[in-house]
């Protein structure tokens, strides 16, 4: 078929992963979860010891790491050097480390370069998630979403998903850290020229992926 690459950028909390999975199913489109790439890389260096501050050390992990992802909006694996980290990449440590290790920029190199490379692998067709995908890794996709939500509503998205067994103030504190640290490196927090803002503050699940689809369909 022709090329689609339909490009998703936004904070954590957006709902970004879910309505992105959904998105892809819909269109029958292959999908990555490029932050899952980060927070694998993280889970390689917190388990072989490597100093984050290294910036050195963190660069050649990322080019060492053997690294299998689903590229499929059906299936949700991620495999780091044949052990399954698929929920560990998904713990409190990874989130609290990923952006140490994100705004490695040797790193970001080498992941967006396998980013770009699984893009092509499926034929331009994929819905690619993650911060930097509009403005660096596929800034030529046929469409190109930032998708946004207050950060009242993403607090409380966040709060529903993490089951409320931390307290709200805490969980706060740390996404609003992990925003700040990130946006040192990419800038997720406005759309860059021709992206389509998307703010799903008020809406729910399939009222956002309603609305994304809407956004490819008038693009497309
Ligand atoms: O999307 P998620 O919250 O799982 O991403 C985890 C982390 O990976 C982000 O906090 C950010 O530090 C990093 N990331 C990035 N560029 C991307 C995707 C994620 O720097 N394209």
């Amino acid at each position: 078929g022709k090329s689609l690459v339909v490009a998703i950028d936004g904070p954590s909390g957006s709902g970004k992963s879910s309505v992105s999975k959904e998105v892809a199913r819909r269109l029958k489109l292959a999908y990555l979860d490029t932050g899952a790439m980060y927070r694998a890389l993280t889970w390689l260096c917190l388990d072989s010891g490597t100093d984050l501050d290294d910036g050195a050390a963190v660069e050649a992990a990322a080019e060492n790491l053997v690294l299998e992802i689903s590229t499929s909006p059906l299936e949700d694996y991620v495999r780091v050097g044949g052990t399954d980290v698929t929920l560990a990449i998904r713990e409190p440590a990874i989130s609290a480390a990923v952006s140490a290790v994100a705004t490695t920029l040797g790193a970001r190199t080498e992941l967006i370069r396998r980013q770009r490379e699984l893009i092509k692998k499926h034929h331009h067709r994929m819905v690619v998630e993650g911060r930097d995908i509009t403005t660096v890794v596929a800034p030529h996709a046929e469409v190109r979403m930032l998708l946004t939500a207050s950060a009242e509503a993403r607090l409380r998205r966040r709060g529903i998903q993490l089951g409320g067994s931390q307290n709200a103030e805490q969980l706060a504190a740390q996404v609003t850290l992990r925003d700040a640290k990130d946006s040192t490196v990419v800038n997720f927090t406005r759309a860059a020229d021709g992206v389509v803002t998307l703010d799903s503050s008020e809406l729910d699940f399939a009222q956002t992926v309603d609305a994304a689809l809407g956004i490819v369909h008038g693009i497309v």
